[in-house]
């Protein structure tokens, strides 16, 4: 079997042994992060969140000490890693305070408002010695990451392109803070397309970025956020990669999400999140993997697992605060082009 057909997609929970204190107990903390660590182990030592019936029910379901306030979580010494998993308007003054007690960091995705408050981060946590990771928990979907390690590893030669494409219904953001946003799918949703593109893209120069979004027909009245949109990413030597997704299929068909590494030696191509499946595809040879993990909840013990065994080994995480600075500049670049009608904004991005 050649080398690059032996490819581990698995998260790392070799090191899952520090305390995790769990800030922000809300919808995707209870659907995935805490899921994720009881199935793998880690250690969850409490759990704080502004709203009162939110904490209980996390307590209650998932056996966790609770904590009557965030300096109470933050002054316990068997808290050494947050994990902050509040919505990102709320979410900076948290991670500065967490890292000012000491503690290493995990912060939810898109990980910060602004540029400067994500740099404000990781340049506190890099003086401070503690480490600083964002939850891009798609690094570590199945597929997804399987593509990255033959990518890395130089099996399809050097990217030529990087297109994605998805298929799914928005009918459930009606009504939650998601709808609220100016352009929730560019912003939020394709946060995770976006960095995972920068993956695929690692040392080029990425200088322009074109994004727009449009209401599909079927959209209820009462939903205020457009579910189409386009992203189109462009680099100084001629890569391009794309984004084109939906929200407007019905909720009674099955999802997709599809994407495709076109690089000068062959081509990796897969499907993620409802179904997994990834091919390494080199002309004269092909391999498929069929995954049985998912992203939700095993890609949650991913970034998790990359943060303790970084800090166990006394390196840089993979998905480290520094290391997703790029794919931040690239969401804020794709949504400013949005608020422009789709007009391309020039950047200079190393991937
Ligand atoms: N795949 C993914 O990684 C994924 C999926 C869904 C959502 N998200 C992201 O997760 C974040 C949270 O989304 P959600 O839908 O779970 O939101 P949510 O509103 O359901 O949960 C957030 C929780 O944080 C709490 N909170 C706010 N400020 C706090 C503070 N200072 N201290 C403690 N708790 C506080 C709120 O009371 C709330 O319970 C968003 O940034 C969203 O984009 C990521």
């Amino acid at each position: 079997m050649a080398a690059h057909e032996i490819v581990d997609y698995l998260p790392d929970t070799s090191a899952a042994t520090l305390g995790i204190g769990m800030i922000g107990c809300g919808s995707i903390a209870q659907k995935a992060h805490l899921p994720a660590y009881r199935k793998y182990g880690f250690q969850v030592v409490g759990a704080f969140d502004v709203i009162p019936a939110a904490l209980r029910s996390a307590v209650d379901r998932f056996d966790l000490r609770p904590y009557d306030s965030l300096d109470d979580l933050l002054a316990d010494e068997a808290v050494a890693v947050v994990d902050v998993a509040v919505r990102t308007e709320d979410r900076y003054p948290v991670i500065l305070q967490a890292l000012r007690a000491g503690k290493h960091v995990l912060s939810q995705k898109p990980f910060a408002s602004t540029i400067e408050q994500a740099r404000e981060i990781v340049e506190l946590g890099e003086r401070l010695g503690l480490t600083v990771a964002v939850n891009q928990n798609g690094r570590w979907a199945p597929s997804w990451r399987a593509a990255t390690v033959w990518n890395q590893s130089g099996a399809v030669g050097e990217v030529q392109a990087v297109n994605h494409t998805f298929t799914v219904s928005f009918d459930w953001t009606v009504g939650t803070h998601f709808d609220g946003m100016e352009h929730f799918v560019i912003y939020d949703y394709a946060a995770h397309w976006f960095d995972i593109t920068r993956c695929w893209l690692e040392g080029k120069r990425i200088t322009e970025v074109r994004s727009w979004d449009t209401r599909a027909p079927r959209q209820p009245a009462e939903s205020h956020t457009p579910w189409n949109m386009v992203a189109q990413i462009l680099c100084a030597d001629g890569t391009s990669a794309s984004i084109l997704g939906t929200g407007a299929a019905t909720a009674d068909t099955r999802n997709q999400h599809a994407f495709e590494i076109v690089g000068s030696d062959g081509t990796i191509r897969g499907e993620d999140l409802n179904r997994e499946w990834v091919e390494l595809d080199r002309g004269f040879d092909r391999v498929r993997l069929d995954p049985t993990l998912t992203w939700f909840p095993d890609g949650f013990a991913g970034t998790m697992g990359e943060l303790q065994a970084a800090i166990a080994e006394d390196r840089e995480p993979y998905n480290s605060g520094r290391h997703v600075l790029p794919s931040l500049e690239i969401g804020l670049a794709a949504v400013e082009s949005a608020d422009h009608g789709g007009a391309p904004v020039a950047v200079d991005i190393n991937a």
